[in-house]
């Protein structure tokens, strides 16, 4: 069987667990070779869920150089790079914004935005260079809504959207297709950080009445990263169950 990803190698960061772990595994699913970036290389939850990725680097997305390390090893590793799925993300502090720690409004945007510009920053000159690729950016309905009590999250996924559509117009004629996905709630370990009430006035937000699945991002991730999206890019897909029709 032709499986849509066979020979292609991709990257996603944070894949050690949740949404990232269920991305690797839908990209495997689909033929690819996965390597998985994440600051907690040794998660059990990569066992648990008996998932063996073709590689596995130990980078802080936050930080260029760990980046830059991380894409040269890549490469190294697994002999070139076509998919960089940019996912690892925190939810920070749920506050109101005029008592949101400094401190975490830095880390925040660190970890959520700059991440990505990093990441694309070392990908694509390797992706023009072997003629295209494809690039999908984890955001998040809070990007597109803003949410009360995360403005940091809100903002930074905000800063993602655009920074995509952005890159997208760069890279139009490069083969090089850079796309976000924004999903509401899917239930993660993200969930920790959060107030019941917060997820309660989540949930009932959505149309359907249930949360994302994370099955459900790994199947749309995988479709935006295979050659069968070839004439969108720039676009947030949507993953809201309803919330969001625009
Ligand atoms: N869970 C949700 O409801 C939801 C909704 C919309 C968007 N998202 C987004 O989906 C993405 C994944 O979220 P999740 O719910 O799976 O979270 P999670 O906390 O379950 O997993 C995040 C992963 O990222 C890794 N990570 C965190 N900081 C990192 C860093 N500096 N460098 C490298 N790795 C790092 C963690 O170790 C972890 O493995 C995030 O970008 C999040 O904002 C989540």
């Amino acid at each position: 069987m032709n499986l849509p990803l066979a020979g292609q190698v991709a990257i996603v960061t944070g894949g050690a667990r949740g949404i990232g772990l269920g991305i690797a595994q839908a990209l495997q699913r689909d033929g690819a070779r996965v390597a998985i970036w994440d600051l907690d290389v040794n998660a059990t939850s990569l066992r648990d869920a008996g998932f063996s990725p073709d590689h596995v680097e130990r980078v802080d997305v936050a930080s260029l150089e760990s980046v830059e390390h991380g894409f040269a090893r890549t490469v190294e590793a697994l002999g070139h790079v076509d998919i960089l799925v940019n996912n690892a993300g925190i939810n920070g502090p749920v506050a109101p914004c005029w008592e949101y720690p400094v401190d975490a409004w830095h880390t925040v945007l660190a970890v959520d935005l700059n991440s990505v510009f990093y990441g694309c920053r070392v990908a694509i000159p390797h992706m023009r260079a072997r003629g295209g690729g494809r690039i999908v950016n984890v955001a998040s309905i809070a990007g597109k809504e803003g949410v009360q009590f995360i403005s940091g999250y809100s903002a930074a996924k905000a800063g993602v959207i655009a920074f995509t559509k952005s890159a997208a117009k760069e890279l139009a004629k490069d083969k090089v297709l850079i796309n976000c996905v924004a999903p509401a709630m899917v239930e993660t370990e993200l969930f920790a950080e959060m107030s019941d009430a917060h997820i309660d006035a989540s949930k009932a937000k959505i149309p359907m009445g249930r949360f994302l699945q994370i099955e459900e991002v790994g199947a749309m991730v995988s479709w935006i990263a295979s050659p069968a999206c070839s004439f969108t890019t720039g676009f947030t897909f949507d993953l809201t169950g309803g919330r969001a029709t625009y």
